[in-house]
């Protein structure tokens, strides 16, 4: 039998990740999370890739540390190329580029959006794999999409949003009230504990499986100005309500858009993916589609939810058994596509 063990390296945004995997199974998972976007209220480009270059080569050597793992035992790097920041990106890349040929192994890139869907593969104990076809809905701050899934690397995207991405709309929302960045998290505690149907802001209407969420943002801002003229402590004393409705109204749209994919595929198998996905709503919200609607769902385990190397590792490994290799001259690509 086999024994694989493939280095993975995520740089894509503004968290600079390592992780070994070996025959599917993670044996570490480090994260080195850039705090110093929060004072900035969003991702500053610049810092980030700074940030990366200070943190790669620790971060990958305790990846290799924590995996009991010494660099000559990898069979190949697997690396982010993209989509993300362009200057971000070129951290990881050149770093794996020169780790793959000072090692002599195989160099293997990754499309970030499709190791968020590959994910569901890490063999984890108490986590069922997805098998095909299946629909992944990809949720986080920089992106929305619903991804038709028919192999490994068979993917079609059959919806995605026209304007921000849903932890966009949550962070957005976040600042629109006063909250901390990234505020998705804190809306969605919030959330739990006010009353949904308190406040109705009215949904986009977007044709087909697309999804727009900057209309949702202005209603959102629109609203609070003219509660905070009537009444200045309109926020403080609403918040649990307005971060509930928020909720209820962005849950509302994914479900719906769901549904509809659902019922135009014929595919009833759903998983999701990204940041967003560690939300209350939705995974309650898929709870009950299995009994509303016959799906069967698949939430991954937290550490794999947010951006993290486990995930390009587990695509590389994938790829590896494929013999889907990169060439050395290969580019970080800001806009790659699925
Ligand atoms: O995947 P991720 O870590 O990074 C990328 O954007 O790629 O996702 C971060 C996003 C942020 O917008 C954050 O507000 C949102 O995920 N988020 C949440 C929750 N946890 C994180 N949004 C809603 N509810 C949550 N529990
Ligand atoms: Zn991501």
């Amino acid at each position: 039998s086999q024994n694989i063990y493939i280095l993975g390296i995520e740089s894509s945004c503004d968290d600079t990740a390592a992780s070994v995997i070996h025959n599917g199974k993670m044996l570490s998972n480090v994260i080195a999370s850039q705090k110093i976007h929060e004072e900035y209220g969003g991702v500053v480009p610049e810092l980030a890739s700074r940030a990366h270059q200070q943190n790669i080569v620790p971060v990958v050597h305790q990846a290799l540390k924590k995996a009991g793992v010494t660099k000559d035992q990898l069979h190949a790097i697997a690396f982010t190329r993209g989509p993300g920041l362009m200057g971000s990106l070129l951290v990881g890349t050149s770093f794996a580029k020169s780790l793959a040929y000072g090692l002599n192994i195989p160099l293997i890139d990754v499309n970030h959006m499709q190791a968020h869907i590959l994910a569901h593969f890490i063999d984890e104990e108490g986590f069922n794999k997805p098998s095909f076809p299946f629909l992944a809905m990809t949720i986080s701050g920089g992106h929305t999409q619903i991804v038709e899934v028919k192999n490994y690397f068979d993917m079609t995207v059959i919806g995605e949003t026209i304007d921000d991405a849903v932890g966009e709309a949550y962070d957005k929302s976040g600042k629109i009230l006063g909250l901390g960045y990234p505020a998705g998290p804190e809306i969605d505690k919030r959330a739990q504990k006010g009353n949904p149907k308190a406040f109705t802001f009215t949904k986009p209407k977007v044709d087909g499986l697309n999804f727009s969420f900057s209309g949702l943002k202005t209603a959102i801002l629109y609203f609070v100005q003219r509660e905070v003229k009537a009444n200045p402590d309109f926020i403080k004393e609403n918040l649990n309500d307005i971060c509930a409705s928020i909720q209820y109204t962005i849950i509302g749209i994914l479900v719906d858009k769901l549904k509809r994919a659902s019922k135009q595929t014929g595919i009833k198998q759903i998983a999701i993916g990204g940041g967003v996905s560690a939300n209350s709503g939705i995974r309650q919200a898929l709870k009950d589609g299995e009994q509303k609607f016959g799906w069967t769902t698949y939430v991954p385990k937290f550490e794999f939810t947010t951006d993290n190397a486990a995930m390009i590792a587990i695509v590389g490994y994938l790829k590896y058994l494929e013999g889907d290799f990169a060439e050395q001259n290969v580019s970080a690509s800001a806009r790659l596509k699925i």
